[in-house]
């Protein structure tokens, strides 16, 4: 595709929406509270808001500038910049992350989908904490039922991505994170309000610091990759696509804000429950499940909320899928010349082909072990704690250390257009704080600090 040819998202609001759909999902509702409520509530809170500000909106900026300069895919945005490196390969890994993130996301947009059914059945009611667990673990180790969802799921997702991406997310996401947003508060409202929820938000806002391991800050620092949506060239195929009038740095700060709100405020609807409920805060990928389904139990007009809900965050998974099956099919596309359909059609395949996989590790392959770890976990700890910050750290560098920095102001500023007195911090941060940042949080976790005895 050419220069000319290539789409754009429609308006202002359209980019940030679009933007904003990919990085809200299961992210922030589903894999946000149950990372926090295994590694310690507050002070994990703490360090991911600051990997968030010092990590994550330096290079989703620096994602955008190379997909806006660049004009193509994850890629091809590499090539175009640095013709003779190897820096493409950034992009190859990008379209590798994409598949097998999508390999268990999935999945569990698949279980979004049954509880739909569920909270129409009013399955809800009336049951304990214990008749829900029940109720979540039966249905995620069952073997056929979940596939199911996840194929129905995946079928939407390659239909919406199949029509285009203008008027697939634009439309979708302007309309429907709003109704997420106040859902949400809504049911902070109950749950605070619940006996005992109080001990949720001390859980939540009261740092305990001697929980802070290595372990904890590079979950944390993961945390902020996944729910951005950096370090795999999400946001470098969205920013190709975004045009120059738009404001690059306007539109970090938007889409960075929504993103966090939504997360910290799911924390509050989920954690002041968990402690009123008695259940484990370490749960683990289950506890959004069991949890909120407790909560609208316990809520005037709860049928209706949990129907909503549900809706809602299935859509909100699906903006999220969709950004990143798009980075898969503009790679193929636009570096081969395969057809979008066909690409399409196989990129789904394969990623159900790993679905398949995460969801049978959660159920009859539970023994199936690799590095002491089922599918689904694997994919999951790969991704985000390891693939997505060295995806991050090299396009840091590359941003940094490589491109033209006159060029990049340019970029920024629209050739003068925009005010970029921030520009002096970014770079700094791009330059040295993400790279060794980066680094040292990896190595940290690999016990590089035992080695020399620094601990
Ligand atoms: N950010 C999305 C979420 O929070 C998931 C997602 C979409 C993603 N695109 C991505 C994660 C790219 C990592 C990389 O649910």
């Amino acid at each position: 595709m050419s220069d000319k040819e290539r789409i754009n998202f429609g308006s202002k609001l359209g980019v940030v929406a679009a933007a904003a759909g990919s990085a809200v999902g299961l992210g922030n509702i589903w894999r946000f509270p149950y990372e926090l409520g295994q590694y310690g509530g507050a002070a994990f809170l703490i360090i991911y808001l600051a990997c968030v500000v010092v990590l994550g909106m330096p290079i989703m900026l620096s994602e955008f500038v190379i997909g806006r300069m660049g004009q193509a895919n994850s890629a091809g945005s590499f090539k175009k910049l640095a013709p003779n490196g190897k820096w493409w390969l950034v992009g190859v890994m990008g379209v590798f992350s994409s598949f097998l993130i999508m390999g268990f996301y999935v999945v569990v947009s698949g279980w979004t989908l049954e509880y739909i059914v569920q909270a129409v059945g009013n399955q809800f009611a009336n049951k304990q904490t214990t008749d829900l667990a029940q109720v979540f673990s039966n249905f995620s180790t069952d073997t056929v039922r979940p596939l199911v969802w996840m194929s129905v799921f995946m079928f939407l997702t390659a239909a919406i991505v199949f029509a285009g991406i203008k008027n697939g997310i634009e439309k979708s996401t302007k309309l429907l994170m709003p109704m997420l947003l106040l859902i949400i508060i809504a049911l902070g409202f109950r749950s605070v309000t619940l006996p005992g929820g109080i001990d949720g938000l001390r859980f939540l806002f009261q740092p305990d610091f001697s929980k802070i391991s290595s372990a904890v800050v590079l979950s944390a620092m993961g945390q902020a990759f996944f729910s951005l949506s950096l370090g795999m060239g999400c946001m470098i195929t969205y920013g190709s696509y975004i045009n120059r009038k738009n404001h690059l740095s306007h539109t970090v700060v938007e889409v960075t804000l929504i993103d966090t709100l939504i997360a910290v405020l799911a924390a509050v609807a989920i954690f002041p429950a968990v402690f009123s409920l008695g259940i484990n805060p370490a749960q683990g990928p289950e506890l959004v499940f069991i949890t909120l389904p407790n909560v609208f139990a316990h809520m005037p007009g709860g049928y209706i909320w949990a129907i909503l809900f549900f809706v809602l965050l299935s859509v909100a998974a699906l903006t999220s899928t969709i950004s990143l099956l798009e980075v898969i099919v503009a790679y193929f596309v636009e570096e081969f010349n395969f057809k979008r359909t066909n690409v399409i059609i196989f990129a789904s395949l394969g990623i159900m082909f790993l679905g398949v996989l995460s969801s049978l590790s959660l159920g009859v392959w539970s023994d199936v072990k690799i590095l002491g770890m089922g599918f689904f976990e694997l994919f999951d700890n790969f991704t985000s704690k390891i693939l997505m910050p060295v995806g991050g750290l090299l396009i840091a560098l590359f941003v940094g250390w490589k491109l033209d920095k006159q060029a990049i102001l340019n970029e920024l500023s629209g050739n003068g257009q925009f005010k970029t007195g921030y520009f002096k911090v970014y770079m700094f941060l791009i330059r040295y704080i993400a790279p060794i940042g980066i680094s040292l949080i990896i190595l940290n976790q690999l016990g590089i600090s035992k080695l020399i005895g620094l601990e």
